[in-house]
Parts: C-alpha cells; structure tokens; sequence
C-alpha cells in the first residue's frame, strides 16, 4: 500500500511574458479557455484524483487567484436574488472546501525547481502532486486520476508524458524510456530542453508529477541548468539514482496554453466540446475558414 497522495503544488508566480499585454496586471493563470480560468482546470483536475491540500506558489500581482478560490458575498447575493441558482450552485461546485488552501510566494523569478521548493514547508514530508496550470488536458479521466492508479502500483515518483514532434523537444523536458507498457514503464533519465540529437526519446513531460518529498533535499542545493535556472528535472534527475521514476503514456491530449498556438486551439477544441456552444461556434469557424480559402 503507497502512501496516500493527499497535497497538490500549483507553481503560479511565473510573469507571463508571452502574453503580454493581457498579462501585464492580470496573472496568466486567471486567461479562460472558453469561461474558465487556466488555473481552474488544473484545480477541477487535482479533485478529481482525491486531493485535499491546495498549494499555490504565488508572486507578486497573483492576489486574484486567492479571490478566485474564496466565496464572493456580493455576486453570489446578485444571482440569488435574480433567481441564476444554477450560476451560483456551479461557482459553488469549483471551490475547494474551506481550509483546503494554502499560499506562500516565490519572491525571485529563479525557476520551476525554485517555485516547488518554496512550498517544501507546506507540503511537509509526504509525496505530492505537481500540476504547471499552463498545460490543459482533454483526457477523462483526468491525467492526475490516471497517474494516481499507476502510482498505486508502483509508488515512488511518476511523471506524465506525451510524444512531441522530435523538432520540438528542445521546448520540454525529455524522458528515456525503459521496460514497461505504456501505462506505466520505467524512465530511465531525464533532460531538460535538449538540443533535438541528445534527446533521450520524444516522449515530453507535460506538467504533472507525483514526487517524492526527497526531491526538496535536493532542491536544497540545486545549481542552475538550462536557462540559467533552478530546474525541477535536474533535481529528478538526481533523484532517479536513488527512487524509481514511473512514466505514464496516458489517454488524452495536452494543450500548452503557456504558447499562443496552444492557447487558441484549446479554446477551439474546448468549445467543440460544449452542448451549448459546439454547433453555431462550428458554423462560425467553417465561415471564417471559407472566406479566408475562398
Ligand atoms: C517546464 C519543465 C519542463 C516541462 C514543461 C511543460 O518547462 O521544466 O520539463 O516539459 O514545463 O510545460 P517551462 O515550460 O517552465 O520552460
């Protein structure tokens, strides 16, 4: 029996360069795909897995995100006497029970190894789920629910993977892949962005993790790597010497909405998806892509 994986890290203080200037005083993580916040899937995806214990590694200009997670009297007034019980029931759906948040603050931009490190305290020493609210999943179950079920036979640390263009490796982390199905074989290292002909493979970490708590011992004294800083990969990759990596090939697709591209085509592939939207929003879509072909 694994130790139950009860806390869930959501690193939240990166500036959002690449969206400026919808970024420059709103946190890139409050962006919707259709009417939801990026930060919101991620959220939706963790309960789903049976998590309890919300950790948001803020900075500065992210006091939104706390708003989000909190009861709003005066609109939640609004819609009642307005009769919109539906609207308020399903605002009410999205937040996590009281008490189950945490926030503490990455003060320095030094990297996604810095981010999980500053929650070392909140988390404590027990293993955890990681989720980089950029990358939204269309999978069902979720990713971290199909994670969770690996995890529950294999334990120790298990990271999320998806095959990528081998062109585009040097944009992620990398894995090497050992024996194993899909579902659940062993990595055998990690790299973080390497140049196309190093790549272990092109199967690419798509930002969900289960960690062992080990990982922030390492982190302690991590030195910088790609881009000048604190990677989370390298830390894994020490911690691969001592603890098994798990990699999971799970059922579904990642958009990255940290790039436009990505961004855009999951509101497109999102709204396809809605009851309420997928029929004229399809219609739009092919009028658009008429007059602009014909
Ligand atoms: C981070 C990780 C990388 C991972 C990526 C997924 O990189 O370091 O391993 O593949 O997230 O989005 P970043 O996007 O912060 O450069």
């Amino acid at each position: 029996m694994q130790q139950r994986v009860r806390t869930a890290v959501f690193p939240v203080a990166g500036l959002g360069t690449r969206f400026l200037p919808a970024t420059k005083a709103m946190p890139k993580e409050m962006l919707t795909v259709v009417d939801r916040p990026l930060i919101q899937y991620a959220v939706d995806e963790a309960r789903e897995a049976g998590i309890e214990h919300f950790v948001f590694v803020t900075g500065r200009n992210k006091g939104v995100i706390e708003d989000h997670f909190d009861r709003q009297y005066e609109l939640e007034h609004t819609l009642q006497s307005r009769g919109k019980l539906d609207v308020l029931e399903e605002l009410w759906r999205d937040l996590p029970i009281a008490g189950q948040t945490s926030f503490t603050r990455q003060q320095e931009p030094l990297g996604l190894g810095h981010a999980v490190w500053c929650a070392r305290e909140l988390v404590g020493n027990q293993p955890f789920a990681l989720l980089l609210p950029d990358m939204v999943f269309r999978a069902r179950p979720g990713v971290l629910r199909q994670m969770m079920d690996a995890y529950d036979e294999t334990g120790g640390n298990v990271i999320g993977v998806e095959e990528v263009d081998p062109k585009e490796v040097s944009s992620y982390g990398i894995v090497g892949r050992g024996t194993g199905a899909d579902g659940a074989f062993a990595i055998t290292s990690m790299v973080e962005k390497p140049r196309p002909e190093d790549a272990p493979s092109n199967l690419f970490i798509s930002g969900r993790y289960i960690l062992q708590p080990e990982i922030f011992g390492i982190l302690n004294s991590q030195t910088r790597g790609a881009g000048g800083e604190i990677q989370l990969t390298d830390a894994m990759q020490t911690l691969i010497r001592s603890q098994p990596f798990t990699g999971v090939k799970y059922q579904g697709k990642v958009y990255d909405c940290g790039s436009k591209l990505g961004f855009l085509t999951a509101n497109v592939a999102f709204a396809l998806d809605r009851d309420d939207l997928a029929e004229d929003f399809r219609s739009e879509i092919l009028r658009i892509l008429n007059k602009t072909v014909g």
